[in-house]
Protein backbone atom coordinates (compact mmCIF):
# COMPACT_ATOMS: atom_id res chain seq x y z
CA UNK A 1 0.00 0.00 0.00
CA UNK A 2 1.63 3.51 -1.34
CA UNK A 3 1.11 6.12 1.11
CA UNK A 4 3.01 9.21 -1.67
CA UNK A 5 6.13 9.49 1.40
CA UNK A 6 8.21 10.91 -1.38
CA UNK A 7 5.57 12.53 -4.03
CA UNK A 8 7.34 15.46 -5.75
CA UNK A 9 10.78 13.97 -4.81
CA UNK A 10 13.97 13.60 -6.67
CA UNK A 11 16.25 10.99 -6.30
CA UNK A 12 19.96 8.74 -7.46
CA UNK A 13 19.01 5.11 -7.13
CA UNK A 14 22.80 3.44 -7.51
CA UNK A 15 23.00 -0.32 -7.37
CA UNK A 16 20.43 -2.24 -9.33
CA UNK A 17 22.10 -5.05 -11.03
CA UNK A 18 19.04 -7.37 -11.18
CA UNK A 19 15.60 -8.02 -9.27
CA UNK A 20 17.18 -9.23 -6.47
CA UNK A 21 19.12 -5.95 -6.17
CA UNK A 22 18.05 -4.14 -2.53
CA UNK A 23 18.58 -1.20 -4.87
CA UNK A 24 16.18 -2.86 -7.39
CA UNK A 25 13.71 -3.01 -4.72
CA UNK A 26 14.35 0.58 -3.56
CA UNK A 27 13.40 1.44 -6.96
CA UNK A 28 10.17 -0.23 -7.29
CA UNK A 29 9.15 1.52 -3.84
CA UNK A 30 10.39 4.88 -4.59
CA UNK A 31 8.16 4.94 -7.85
CA UNK A 32 5.18 3.52 -5.68
CA UNK A 33 5.86 6.36 -3.36
CA UNK A 34 5.77 9.03 -5.95
CA UNK A 35 9.59 9.78 -6.25
CA UNK A 36 11.33 10.08 -9.45
CA UNK A 37 14.42 9.10 -10.16
CA UNK A 38 17.80 8.29 -12.08
CA UNK A 39 19.03 4.82 -12.01
CA UNK A 40 22.76 4.29 -12.47
CA UNK A 41 25.70 1.67 -11.92
CA UNK A 42 28.85 0.76 -13.06
CA UNK A 43 28.95 1.19 -16.89
CA UNK A 44 30.16 -2.73 -16.86
CA UNK A 45 27.10 -3.59 -15.27
CA UNK A 46 24.94 -2.25 -17.83
CA UNK A 47 26.23 -5.06 -19.97
CA UNK A 48 23.45 -7.42 -18.83
CA UNK A 49 20.47 -5.25 -19.61
CA UNK A 50 18.33 -6.37 -16.50
CA UNK A 51 18.32 -2.48 -15.47
CA UNK A 52 16.20 -1.36 -18.40
CA UNK A 53 13.36 -3.55 -17.63
CA UNK A 54 13.29 -1.49 -14.14
CA UNK A 55 13.84 1.65 -15.98
CA UNK A 56 11.02 1.02 -17.95
CA UNK A 57 8.60 0.14 -15.13
CA UNK A 58 9.77 3.25 -13.17
CA UNK A 59 9.45 5.64 -15.60
CA UNK A 60 13.37 6.19 -15.05
CA UNK A 61 16.63 7.66 -17.23
CA UNK A 62 19.71 5.69 -16.68
CA UNK A 63 22.91 7.14 -16.43
CA UNK A 64 25.99 4.90 -16.13
CA UNK A 65 28.49 6.30 -13.44
CA UNK A 66 31.68 4.28 -12.05
CA UNK A 67 31.69 4.99 -8.31
CA UNK A 68 34.93 5.79 -7.99
CA UNK A 69 34.99 8.24 -10.77
CA UNK A 70 34.69 11.62 -9.70
CA UNK A 71 34.30 12.34 -13.36
CA UNK A 72 31.51 10.03 -14.11
CA UNK A 73 30.02 11.11 -10.53
CA UNK A 74 30.15 14.57 -12.04
CA UNK A 75 28.39 13.25 -14.95
CA UNK A 76 25.89 11.73 -13.14
CA UNK A 77 24.77 14.43 -10.56
CA UNK A 78 24.78 17.35 -13.53
CA UNK A 79 22.44 14.92 -15.81
CA UNK A 80 20.33 14.19 -13.15
CA UNK A 81 19.59 17.84 -12.21
CA UNK A 82 18.99 18.24 -16.08
CA UNK A 83 16.39 15.00 -16.40
CA UNK A 84 15.16 15.63 -12.89
CA UNK A 85 13.89 19.12 -13.56
CA UNK A 86 15.75 20.20 -10.46
CA UNK A 87 18.07 19.34 -7.40
CA UNK A 88 18.38 15.68 -5.71
CA UNK A 89 16.14 14.87 -2.89
CA UNK A 90 17.61 11.26 -1.87
CA UNK A 91 20.14 9.50 -2.70
CA UNK A 92 20.71 5.60 -2.49
CA UNK A 93 24.52 4.46 -2.15
CA UNK A 94 24.21 0.62 -2.78
CA UNK A 95 27.46 -0.91 -3.64
CA UNK A 96 29.53 -3.41 -2.85
CA UNK A 97 32.53 -5.32 -4.10
CA UNK A 98 35.86 -6.87 -2.74
CA UNK A 99 37.76 -8.64 -5.08
CA UNK A 100 39.37 -10.57 -2.24
CA UNK A 101 35.83 -11.81 -1.25
CA UNK A 102 35.54 -12.83 -5.05
CA UNK A 103 38.52 -14.53 -5.18
CA UNK A 104 37.69 -16.63 -1.78
CA UNK A 105 40.83 -14.72 -0.11
CA UNK A 106 40.85 -15.31 3.73
CA UNK A 107 41.34 -12.38 6.03
CA UNK A 108 44.58 -12.70 7.23
CA UNK A 109 45.90 -13.91 3.48
CA UNK A 110 44.46 -10.43 1.74
CA UNK A 111 45.84 -9.05 -1.13
CA UNK A 112 46.20 -5.07 -0.60
CA UNK A 113 45.75 -4.25 -3.96
CA UNK A 114 42.66 -5.84 -3.81
CA UNK A 115 41.73 -4.46 -0.26
CA UNK A 116 42.69 -0.74 -1.79
CA UNK A 117 40.14 -1.05 -4.68
CA UNK A 118 37.05 -2.98 -2.17
CA UNK A 119 38.03 0.29 -0.25
CA UNK A 120 37.64 2.27 -3.03
CA UNK A 121 34.61 1.11 -4.58
CA UNK A 122 32.35 0.10 -1.47
CA UNK A 123 33.15 2.90 0.72
CA UNK A 124 35.45 5.76 -0.99
CA UNK A 125 32.67 6.07 -3.12
CA UNK A 126 30.28 7.40 -0.80
CA UNK A 127 32.64 10.46 0.29
CA UNK A 128 33.67 10.74 -3.57
CA UNK A 129 29.64 11.27 -4.25
CA UNK A 130 28.77 13.66 -1.25
CA UNK A 131 31.83 15.33 -2.40
CA UNK A 132 30.73 15.92 -6.22
CA UNK A 133 27.12 16.67 -4.47
CA UNK A 134 28.75 19.82 -2.41
CA UNK A 135 30.61 20.88 -4.89
CA UNK A 136 27.78 21.18 -7.49
CA UNK A 137 25.30 21.97 -4.33
CA UNK A 138 22.91 19.23 -6.02
CA UNK A 139 21.39 18.01 -2.73
CA UNK A 140 17.89 20.08 -1.88
CA UNK A 141 17.85 21.16 1.99
CA UNK A 142 16.60 18.35 4.13
CA UNK A 143 17.95 16.07 1.49
CA UNK A 144 18.29 12.66 2.78
CA UNK A 145 21.35 10.25 1.50
CA UNK A 146 21.17 6.16 3.06
CA UNK A 147 24.30 4.20 1.97
CA UNK A 148 23.85 0.09 3.11
CA UNK A 149 25.82 -1.27 5.53
CA UNK A 150 26.91 -4.42 7.54
CA UNK A 151 27.36 -5.23 11.09
CA UNK A 152 30.65 -6.72 10.25
CA UNK A 153 31.68 -3.31 10.48
CA UNK A 154 31.09 -3.58 14.63
CA UNK A 155 31.24 -7.33 15.28
CA UNK A 156 33.55 -10.18 13.78
CA UNK A 157 32.22 -12.20 10.98
CA UNK A 158 35.73 -14.50 9.72
CA UNK A 159 34.34 -14.69 5.86
CA UNK A 160 33.20 -11.50 5.54
CA UNK A 161 36.82 -10.51 5.24
CA UNK A 162 37.61 -7.31 3.99
CA UNK A 163 34.56 -5.98 3.75
CA UNK A 164 34.13 -5.59 7.48
CA UNK A 165 36.41 -2.84 7.17
CA UNK A 166 35.35 -1.08 4.38
CA UNK A 167 32.22 -1.13 5.97
CA UNK A 168 33.45 0.48 8.76
CA UNK A 169 34.88 3.12 6.73
CA UNK A 170 31.89 3.60 5.00
CA UNK A 171 30.02 4.12 8.71
CA UNK A 172 32.36 6.69 9.62
CA UNK A 173 32.44 8.60 6.10
CA UNK A 174 28.48 8.77 6.69
CA UNK A 175 29.04 10.26 10.36
CA UNK A 176 31.58 12.82 9.35
CA UNK A 177 30.18 14.00 6.26
CA UNK A 178 26.40 14.18 8.18
CA UNK A 179 27.66 16.33 9.92
CA UNK A 180 29.07 18.79 7.32
CA UNK A 181 26.43 18.43 5.39
CA UNK A 182 23.94 19.11 8.08
CA UNK A 183 25.53 22.32 9.37
CA UNK A 184 25.43 23.41 5.74
CA UNK A 185 22.42 22.12 4.05
CA UNK A 186 20.47 20.47 6.38
CA UNK A 187 21.41 17.03 4.42
CA UNK A 188 20.99 14.11 6.18
CA UNK A 189 23.30 11.08 5.78
CA UNK A 190 22.65 7.89 7.68
CA UNK A 191 24.05 4.07 6.71
CA UNK A 192 21.30 1.05 7.13
CA UNK A 193 23.06 -2.27 8.72
CA UNK A 194 21.22 -4.78 6.99
CA UNK A 195 20.16 -8.23 7.23
CA UNK A 196 22.06 -11.15 4.80
CA UNK A 197 20.13 -10.68 2.10
CA UNK A 198 20.12 -13.37 -0.87
CA UNK A 199 21.73 -11.02 -3.56
CA UNK A 200 24.68 -10.90 -6.03
CA UNK A 201 26.74 -9.56 -3.92
CA UNK A 202 25.27 -11.22 -0.59
CA UNK A 203 26.18 -15.07 -1.91
CA UNK A 204 29.31 -14.83 -3.35
CA UNK A 205 30.19 -14.38 0.41
CA UNK A 206 32.05 -18.14 0.94
CA UNK A 207 29.30 -20.04 3.62
CA UNK A 208 26.60 -17.51 2.97
CA UNK A 209 23.90 -20.13 2.89
CA UNK A 210 24.71 -21.45 6.09
CA UNK A 211 24.55 -18.00 7.64
CA UNK A 212 21.84 -16.41 6.39
CA UNK A 213 20.10 -19.40 8.44
CA UNK A 214 21.85 -18.99 11.03
CA UNK A 215 21.26 -15.63 11.50
CA UNK A 216 17.37 -16.72 10.54
CA UNK A 217 17.69 -18.52 13.72
CA UNK A 218 19.10 -15.88 15.88
CA UNK A 219 17.08 -13.01 15.04
CA UNK A 220 13.86 -12.57 16.90
CA UNK A 221 11.85 -11.55 13.80
CA UNK A 222 14.55 -13.69 11.47
CA UNK A 223 16.33 -11.82 8.75
CA UNK A 224 14.73 -8.82 6.87
CA UNK A 225 14.24 -9.02 3.29
CA UNK A 226 15.63 -6.80 0.69
CA UNK A 227 11.97 -5.13 0.16
CA UNK A 228 11.69 -4.83 4.35
CA UNK A 229 15.28 -3.12 3.74
CA UNK A 230 13.23 -0.95 0.58
CA UNK A 231 10.39 0.23 3.42
CA UNK A 232 12.74 1.28 5.66
CA UNK A 233 15.00 3.40 3.15
CA UNK A 234 11.99 5.23 1.51
CA UNK A 235 11.16 6.01 5.75
CA UNK A 236 14.33 7.58 5.53
CA UNK A 237 14.32 9.19 2.52
CA UNK A 238 10.70 10.77 3.58
CA UNK A 239 10.22 14.06 5.89
CA UNK A 240 9.06 11.63 8.52
CA UNK A 241 12.32 11.35 9.55
CA UNK A 242 13.63 15.02 9.33
CA UNK A 243 16.05 14.79 12.18
CA UNK A 244 17.98 11.58 11.38
CA UNK A 245 21.07 11.89 10.69
CA UNK A 246 24.37 10.03 11.24
CA UNK A 247 23.26 7.56 12.50
CA UNK A 248 23.90 3.54 11.72
CA UNK A 249 20.47 2.58 12.08
CA UNK A 250 20.21 -1.48 12.27
CA UNK A 251 18.09 -3.27 10.32
CA UNK A 252 18.61 -7.24 11.30
CA UNK A 253 15.05 -8.56 13.01
CA UNK A 254 17.14 -8.33 15.92
CA UNK A 255 20.00 -9.75 15.62
CA UNK A 256 22.54 -7.23 16.88
CA UNK A 257 21.26 -7.38 20.41
CA UNK A 258 20.27 -11.27 20.62
CA UNK A 259 23.39 -12.93 22.65
CA UNK A 260 21.68 -16.36 22.09
CA UNK A 261 18.11 -17.91 20.84
CA UNK A 262 15.92 -20.50 22.36
CA UNK A 263 16.28 -21.98 18.19
CA UNK A 264 20.24 -22.19 18.16
CA UNK A 265 20.02 -23.81 21.44
CA UNK A 266 17.74 -26.42 20.31
CA UNK A 267 19.73 -26.60 16.77
CA UNK A 268 22.99 -27.75 18.91
CA UNK A 269 21.01 -30.32 20.87
CA UNK A 270 21.01 -28.17 24.62
CA UNK A 271 18.36 -28.36 26.64
CA UNK A 272 15.77 -25.08 26.56
CA UNK A 273 16.14 -24.11 30.52
CA UNK A 274 14.60 -20.18 29.45
CA UNK A 275 11.33 -20.93 31.15
CA UNK A 276 12.13 -22.90 34.12
N1 LIG B 1 23.22 -8.94 0.43
C1 LIG B 1 23.55 -8.84 1.71
O1 LIG B 1 23.59 -9.82 2.46
C2 LIG B 1 23.85 -7.46 2.27
C3 LIG B 1 23.78 -7.28 3.66
C4 LIG B 1 24.09 -6.02 4.18
C5 LIG B 1 24.47 -4.99 3.31
N2 LIG B 1 24.52 -5.22 1.96
C6 LIG B 1 24.96 -4.12 1.09
O2 LIG B 1 23.91 -3.76 0.22
C7 LIG B 1 24.49 -3.09 -0.92
C8 LIG B 1 23.86 -3.63 -2.19
O3 LIG B 1 24.23 -4.97 -2.38
P1 LIG B 1 23.20 -6.12 -2.81
O4 LIG B 1 23.23 -7.13 -1.74
O5 LIG B 1 21.90 -5.55 -3.25
O6 LIG B 1 23.96 -6.81 -4.04
P2 LIG B 1 24.06 -6.45 -5.61
O7 LIG B 1 25.16 -7.31 -6.11
O8 LIG B 1 22.73 -6.61 -6.24
O9 LIG B 1 24.48 -4.91 -5.64
C9 LIG B 1 25.81 -4.44 -5.57
C10 LIG B 1 25.93 -3.37 -6.64
O10 LIG B 1 27.19 -2.68 -6.61
C11 LIG B 1 27.43 -2.29 -7.95
N3 LIG B 1 28.81 -1.88 -8.17
C12 LIG B 1 29.94 -2.63 -8.03
N4 LIG B 1 31.02 -1.91 -8.39
C13 LIG B 1 30.57 -0.67 -8.76
C14 LIG B 1 31.21 0.52 -9.21
N5 LIG B 1 32.54 0.58 -9.39
N6 LIG B 1 30.44 1.61 -9.50
C15 LIG B 1 29.08 1.57 -9.34
N7 LIG B 1 28.43 0.46 -8.89
C16 LIG B 1 29.16 -0.64 -8.61
C17 LIG B 1 27.09 -3.58 -8.71
O11 LIG B 1 27.02 -3.40 -10.10
C18 LIG B 1 25.79 -3.96 -8.05
O12 LIG B 1 24.69 -3.36 -8.71
C19 LIG B 1 26.00 -3.31 -0.82
O13 LIG B 1 26.60 -2.17 -0.23
C20 LIG B 1 26.09 -4.48 0.14
O14 LIG B 1 27.33 -4.56 0.79
C21 LIG B 1 24.20 -6.43 1.42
Amino acid sequence: MAHNLLKGKRGIITGALDQNSIAWKVAEKAHEEGATFVLTNAPIAMRMGEINKLAEKTGSTIIPADATSIEDLTKLFTESQEVLGGKIDFVLHSIGMSVNIRKKISYPESNHDFFMKGLDVSAMSLHKMLSVAWKLDAINEWGSVVALSYMAAQRTFPFYTDMADIKAMLESIARSFGYHYGLRKKVRVNTVSQSPTKTTAGTGIKGFGDFFDYAEAVAPLGNASAEDCANYCITLFSDLTRMVTMQNLFHDGGYVNTGVSDIVMQKMGIENNTEA
